[in-house]
């Protein structure tokens, strides 16, 4: 191996833009990583993660068999759309068509990315939500689209359909429904009202099976200008998995399998095989899910009492994913989130990370044990509390 020691080597190994000799392209200008995963870099084994995007499940042996069984499968590419067996699951889940409306991703960010790249260029506007998934304007620019946001105000997060400015030039308009970073969900009112505005509705619903009063309304159904976004890493714990799908109108979806084509050939034949094992075991699955929402219904308990109780603030209980998006008495929550990461060991995400109007709140994920949560919120009292002195 050559030796570190050698300065051409070292500056090779950590090469700043100045270094490299290739131009980066000027798509990825003013585009870097998350501050979510920035966040995550400041973590030590004495942190308190509640910045993580995942949720906490452990699979159960029925799916650990499940997995067994599906690495027996074949290891061959499956048709770009995914294999029609699958496809032929979904469909009977989610009432599409298996041939014509059905397109299985590498998880819903290919699946967005895939749907941005059909869709979306230059002189298009996408309206996104803000605070939302920071993955939505970063797509857009990729696809050489000018971004605008619609606004989502505290404390509902109530989506307002009437104060969405849609004009000529919107493309596209994103809805997120349960939210991550809210936990917010859209009412159907405003489903229907949105899905009637003319422009393409991409319906991003990858929390839909985590919810805690009532199962949130999707978007599925709601008109030819409607794509859904699934998948199964919320669901099922296999965020790394990547399966994920798209289901919408014949006509939407040729260009879109078109551009998946090209950005994954297929999703993992081992994925798609075992999502189609959870989709042909409708009773354990359902069981699998009402312990799922069961974990998280108590893990949101011990959130928002430690929220009320060490933060001293009330928060509308989220309604479904496994976020509370929290107000902190501070403006620089970027500058505040990783003082916190070094000096007090808790990992939360700025709201900023999620737009200009998150701004003064911080995202506490709650996937993480009842211990966690409670150790994590009662620091960050600790720390807020110290600040404020
Ligand atoms: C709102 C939202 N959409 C999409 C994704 C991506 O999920 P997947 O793992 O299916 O690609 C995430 C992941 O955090 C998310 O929060």
């Amino acid at each position: 191996m050559a030796s570190p020691s050698n300065p051409e080597i070292l500056r090779r190994a950590s090469p700043t833009q100045d270094d490299v000799a290739v131009k980066i392209a000027k798509r990825l200008d003013g585009i870097e990583l998350s501050l979510i995963r920035q966040i995550n870099a400041l973590a030590t084994p004495l942190s308190v993660n509640l910045g993580i995007g995942e949720p906490n499940l452990e699979p159960d042996e029925t799916l650990r068999e499940m997995a067994r069984r599906a690495a027996t499968t074949s290891w061959r590419y499956s048709p770009n759309a995914g294999a029609l067996s699958l496809r032929k699951r979904v469909g009977e889940a989610f009432g599409v068509d298996p041939k014509s409306e059905v397109c299985i991703t590498a998880g819903t960010e290919e699946g967005l990315y895939a749907i941005f790249q059909a869709f979306v260029g230059e002189g298009d506007e996408v309206l996104v939500p803000d605070p939302g998934f920071l993955s939505y304007p970063t797509l857009a620019r990729l696809a050489g689209a000018t971004v605008r946001t619609y606004a989502l105000e505290p404390p509902s997060w109530r989506l307002d359909p009437d104060a969405l400015h849609i004009t000529k030039k919107t493309k596209l308009i994103v809805v997120n429904s349960p939210s991550n970073p809210l936990g917010a969900v859209v009412d159907e009112d405003a489903l229907n009202a949105i899905a009637q505005r003319g422009c393409l509705v991409v319906a991003d619903e990858v929390y839909r099976e985590i919810w805690y009063d009532a199962p949130p309304p999707s978007m599925l159904g709601r008109g030819e200008n409607v794509l859904v976004l699934g998948g199964m890493s919320k669901s099922h714990g296999m965020t790394g998995l990547r399966l994920g799908w798209i289901l919408g109108s014949q006509a939407l979806m040729p260009p879109i399998v078109t551009a998946h084509q090209y950005i994954a050939t297929c999703a993992s034949v081992f994925s798609q095989a075992l999502a189609e094992a959870v989709f042909s075991d409708p009773s354990w699955n359902q069981q699998w899910l009402e312990q799922v929402r069961a974990q998280f219904r108590t893990q949101r308990a011990a959130a928002l009492y430690a929220v009320a109780h060490e933060l001293e603030v009330e928060i509308a209980p989220p309604a479904g994913a496994f976020y509370a998006f929290v107000p902190v008495p501070f403006c620089g929550t970027v500058d505040f989130a990783k003082s916190l990461a070094t000096d007090a060991a808790v990992l939360v995400i700025p709201g900023v990370a999620f737009g200009k109007r998150g701004e003064g709140f911080v995202r506490i994920s709650y996937s993480a044990s009842i211990e966690q949560i409670g150790a994590g919120i009662e620091r960050m009292g600790r720390y807020l509390r110290g600040m404020s002195r």
